[in-house]
């Protein structure tokens, strides 16, 4: 499984489970696009990897804004000559209810979720098609599936995902492959935020849901990581217009 020497950007690559991706594709030696809105971690994660004699380059972007996209992707291709493979990961979550919700928070999660894999895909696909080849590789979630409470909106932005998935894979068979990871719990800043306003210290929670897993741990933004590089090398060629659920099993439990 290789990756080495592909041109990859992440989306969200300065924290969780983008991080994790930024860290594991430089080490497998892929000349890494970091991208996203935390300019300054983004900044010295550049500097940590480049140091350490990886090839890896922060490009500060807002995923919601097409222009900023675009950017994104003009600023890559100058460095790089190409673009193997996107992995769109960046993301917010919201908690409520949709009586709790007004139009300002819909647009927040649709835009950071949804339409910025909308517009990466549409700035990545021309650079690709020209080259004959290219992976766009896309977080969603186990969100997409299960009616978690209070999570009405995070949950349709994700499902929304799993439809672009089939939809880019098939208008643009041939050279394009697409394809979803879906995580379950896994221990990044966005689950500690989510954990906030419980009873228990989040330590606590952690290991409650732990001993739920079937796997019995949380899962880590390697995890991830590990399957995101394999996706994305020619080894993972046959996968396609598909999700993989990355979840130590959680999907599997009965409901009580
Ligand atoms: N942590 C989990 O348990 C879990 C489970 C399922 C899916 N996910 C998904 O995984 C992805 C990564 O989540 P995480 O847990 O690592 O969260 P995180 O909060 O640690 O990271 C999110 C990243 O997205 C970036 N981002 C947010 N808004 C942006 C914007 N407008 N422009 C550019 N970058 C922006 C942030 O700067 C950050 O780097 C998200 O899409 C999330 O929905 C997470």
């Amino acid at each position: 499984m290789s990756i080495k020497d592909k041109v990859i950007i992440v989306t969200g690559g300065t924290s969780g489970i983008g991080e994790g991706c930024s860290r594991h594709f430089a080490s497998l030696g892929a000349r890494v696009v970091i991208a996203s809105n935390q300019e300054e971690r983004g900044q010295k994660l550049e500097a940590e990897l480049r140091s350490a004699g990886h090839e890896a380059r922060f490009i500060a972007v807002d995923v919601a804004k097409e222009e900023s996209v675009q950017e994104m992707v003009r600023r890559a291709v100058e460095l790089h000559g190409r673009i193997d493979g996107v992995h769109c990961n960046a993301g917010v979550w919201a908690r409520g209810k949709v009586t709790e919700f007004d139009e300002a928070i819909w647009n927040k999660v649709m835009n950071v979720n949804v339409k910025s894999v909308f517009w990466t895909a549409k700035h990545t696909i021309p650079v690709m098609e020209r080259q004959g080849k290219g992976v766009i590789v896309i977080t969603t979630s186990v969100a997409a599936f299960i009616g978690f409470p209070a999570h009405a909106l995070y949950c349709a932005s994700k499902a929304a995902l799993e439809s672009l998935i089939r939809c880019l894979a098939t208008d643009h068979a041939g050279w394009l492959r697409v394809v979803g990871i879906c995580p379950g719990t896994i221990d990044t800043p966005m689950l500690a935020a989510s954990c906030e306003g419980w009873n228990k210290p989040v330590a606590e929670l952690y290991a409650d849901v732990a001993r739920r897993i079937p796997v019995r741990r949380l899962g880590q933004p390697l995890d991830i990581a590990q399957t995101a590089a394999f996706l994305l090398s020619d080894e993972a060629s046959y996968i396609n217009a598909t999700s993989i659920v990355l979840d130590g099993g959680t999907m599997a439990l009965p409901p009580w």
